[in-house]
């Protein structure tokens, strides 16, 4: 494995600018190139991350350039064949959430990443934040004893005529944010969901639903509610989760992290956790200069490509795997088809 690995892009919007500078803060990557449909994407990318050259086409890229590894960062409804593509090429692949629109697609991904010896990574960001990543620690370490409840939730408010509202590119909050929050609850129930009754509102034929409402339930009469919405005044995330022996919240923006436990003298009431980012995510270096704009995310992206960089030259998993992203897109399968028949689904 050379000491520098060779980057591409597929998708040179926003997130994908946003990943390669967090790449580029790593240290540990070449960004050779970079493709998008959108002339003033590749544009943009070229100038703002330092890409060296900009192809309109995802194919064209892998078959001309020598890559070990790309990001992709596309609409929803181009990440899996793009992901699949460089997959095929042999590239180990960074494929932002949902990773694909159903579980078969995704699975379709995981045996094409397996057949080619490659890694496949999926941009659950979430997972990196710091605060999260103290809740599983202490969930592990049976800070709130075995778990009987949780909720999750990712809500914003979005309501323009994007492609992100689109139901053929598939847009709608449940794989924009709900995924997210779906993905965290699972991590940290640590089970697998058996079945999903939804309420799912679709304002019209030509929107993605506008929110989403599900409970998902888990052998052992463990149950999760989950929300995702487009339809909030404000920013607003949260996960709780309810044990035999307390409580743990954490909310996003506010990055804030509550426990409440009953085995935990210091806990005893409910108190507010500091946490900071070390030693839960690495540092950025001193003077971590980028364009990027939502700079409060940046150590957690940067967070993300040093596991999946990390995993390449160890030639091991990353932590957030192919595997996760098809068990959110089980779960997703199983809300829609609840949402539109009106009965529980299998997941
Ligand atoms: N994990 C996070 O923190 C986070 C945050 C925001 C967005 N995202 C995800 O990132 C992805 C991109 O979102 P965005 O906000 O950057 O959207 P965006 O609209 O800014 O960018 C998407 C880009 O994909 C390009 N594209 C479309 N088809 C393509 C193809 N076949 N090949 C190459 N490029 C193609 C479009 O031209 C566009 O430039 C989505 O999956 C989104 O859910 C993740």
């Amino acid at each position: 494995m050379p000491d520098r690995l060779q980057f591409g892009l597929i998708g040179s919007g926003s997130q994908g600018r946003f990943l390669s500078e967090a790449l580029r803060m790593t240290d540990k990557a070449d960004l050779v190139a970079c493709a998008d449909p959108n002339e003033e994407a590749t544009q943009r990318a070229i100038e703002q991350c330092g890409y060296r050259q900009g192809y309109d086409s995802a194919e064209e890229m892998l078959d001309q350039v020598d890559l070990d590894a790309v990001i992709v960062a596309t609409i929803h409804d181009q990440l899996q064949p793009m992901a699949l593509a460089a997959v095929n090429a042999g590239k180990h692949v960074f494929v932002e959430k949902p990773m694909a629109l159903n579980a078969a697609d995704g699975r379709e991904l995981v045996a094409a990443a397996r057949q080619a010896d490659v890694r496949l990574m999926v941009g659950y960001t979430l997972r990196f934040m710091p605060e999260r990543i103290l809740m599983k620690k202490l969930l592990d370490e049976g800070a709130i004893g075995d778990i009987s409840h949780a909720s999750a939730g990712q809500c914003i408010g979005f309501g323009s005529d994007h492609w992100l509202n689109d139901p053929k590119h598939g847009g709608g909050p449940l794989f924009y944010i709900g995924s997210h929050a779906i993905d965290n609850a699972l991590w940290m129930i640590g089970r697998e969901p058996t079945r999903v009754f939804a309420d799912v509102y679709w304002p019209d034929e030509r929107h993605a639903e506008a929110g989403v409402d599900a409970v998902i339930s888990f052998a052992g009469g463990l149950s999760l509610h989950a929300c995702a919405s487009y339809r909030s005044g404000c920013s607003y995330g949260w996960l709780d989760v309810i044990g035999t022996e307390g409580r743990m919240r954490s909310e996003w923006q506010s990055n804030k992290l509550y426990i409440e436990s009953r085995k935990i003298a210091a806990y005893n009431q409910p108190t507010e956790l500091a946490v900071p980012p070390q030693p839960y995510i690495p540092a950025l270096p001193g003077a971590a200069a980028a364009s990027v704009v939502a700079f409060r995310y940046l150590p957690m992206w940067v967070a993300e490509m040093h596991e999946f960089t990390s995993a390449i030259t160890e030639g091991r998993d990353a932590s957030v795997s192919g595997a996760d992203g098809v068990r959110f897109l089980e779960v997703a399968d199983a809300i829609f088809a609840s949402g539109r028949s009106g009965e529980p689904a299998q997941v």
